[in-house]
């Protein structure tokens, strides 16, 4: 087993089996019952499987504000994002404290748990999206769908009775027991993790390269939950994924496995839950570059960077890799950062995403100093297919 501690020393498992769900199914069906969609569902089953351990259910209120307000659940325990149950007012009226209820998939009928009730509270959305996104812009993707939720929350302890069964790429999700065996059985006693919802450009490939050079192995950890609609579809991503792979990394040092998380958009803070859920998957060091989880200009290129080095290594757990913004400089012939090159702005390369976009719609691969050909063209075929433009 991965010598990396789960987050809070001990990897959680709330998913029901055997005995317990066969007596859990039979008595949901005289539950009250909460209609849960498909981001709850996979948080659900990440706190099911141990993904945000030491989370053993959605947040009660004293967790839930200790989180908001200060980056720690109410034990102290480091936490930076919100991990909550809504539910509309009417549902709330049929819940109540200390009783069990069903979580039901709202477009399917699935009951995918059961949560034991501990707290219902009302918030305050606007304070959490100052804190949470350091914004209440309604231009921010994570503050819309925060705002598209209702303000009552259910807190308590979740068993998952059924698991969201996965439409595509099956063969990339393990839990973080399965990452955990499979880096032992790999012999590999440093991991560094990546996070990413993009595809794999050379700046990406450059920073996974470089900290390859010092650990054992790469878990590549695409997030493939929600994303916003402008970002590059999950299945378009896994194919450029498995295509670089092939190309251009030794075979025994890298492990594509999908993140099922949605997206959340929140910069600095996510950059602490990202790294949180990587060291549960067994990574001993994880890679944050230059405005991580970012959207716009809402956060400042290092200020995930400078988050996560408010905390103390030892506290976090898990080493975080910092890089800066790379690039492919012309006159030194490589990927290269400020750190490593005395060039100018004008002899590197720089490609805004508009044009990056714009050649990828009429068919042109960018240069291969920003994209590796197999790359680009799976994205070309990926815009075609779906007639759109994809944020790069
Ligand atoms: S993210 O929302 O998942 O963070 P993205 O997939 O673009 O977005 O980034 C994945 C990781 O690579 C993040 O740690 C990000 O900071 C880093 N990164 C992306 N582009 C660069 C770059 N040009 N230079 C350095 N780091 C980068």
């Amino acid at each position: 087993m991965s010598a990396i501690q789960p987050h809070g020393g001990k990897l959680i498992n709330r998913l029901a089996e055997g005995r317990e769900r066969q007596e859990l199914l039979s008595r949901a069906a005289g539950l009250a019952s909460i209609q849960v969609n498909n981001w709850t569902i996979s948080d659900l089953d990440l706190i099911g499987v141990g993904a945000f351990s030491p989370l053993t259910g959605f947040m009660n209120e004293s967790d839930y504000l200790s989180v908001v307000n200060t980056m720690r659940l109410a034990d102290g325990t480091i936490w930076s994002i919100p991990i909550t149950l809504t539910v509309t007012s009417d549902q709330a009226a049929k819940l109540s404290i200390g009783q069990e209820a069903a979580l039901v998939g709202e477009s399917d009928g699935i009951l995918y748990g059961v949560i034991e009730i501990e707290s219902i509270y009302t918030v305050d959305k606007r304070h959490e999206a100052l804190q949470v996104f350091k914004t209440d812009d309604m231009e921010h993707p994570g503050v819309v769908k925060l705002f598209d939720r209702p303000d009552t929350y259910v807190g308590g302890s979740i068993r998952v009775l059924n698991r969201p069964k996965p439409e595509k790429f099956n063969e990339f999700y393990f839990d973080p027991a399965d990452t955990r065996r499979i880096f032992a059985e790999k012999g590999w006693r440093t991991v560094v993790g990546f996070q990413t919802r993009n595809p794999v450009h050379r700046a990406h490939e450059y920073i996974q390269k470089a900290a390859m050079e010092i650990v054992d192995g790469l878990f590549l950890n695409p997030l493939v939950g929600e994303t916003k609609s402008d970002d590059v579809p999950a299945d378009v991503r896994m194919k450029s994924y498995v295509a670089l792979l092939e190309n251009y990394y030794p075979e025994d040092r890298v492990f594509l496995g999908v993140f099922p998380a949605a997206m959340r958009y929140a910069g600095p803070r996510e950059a602490i839950f990202h790294a949180m859920v990587r060291k549960n998957y067994g990574c001993s060091h994880f890679i944050v570059g230059r405005d991580h989880a970012g959207v716009g200009d809402y956060y400042g290129t290092y200020e995930a960077q400078e988050l996560l080095k408010s905390f103390p290594v030892e506290e976090l757990g898990i080493m975080p890799l910092y890089f800066e913004h790379s690039f492919f400089c012309t006159k030194c012939g490589n990927m290269a950062s400020s750190k490593t090159c005395p060039h100018g702005k004008e002899d590197h390369m720089t490609l805004s995403g508009t044009k990056v976009r714009a050649l990828l719609r009429d068919g042109i691969c960018p240069p291969p100093e920003f994209s590796r050909p197999e790359v680009a063209k799976i994205l070309i075929e990926g815009m075609a297919e779906a007639s759109k433009t994809y944020a790069i």
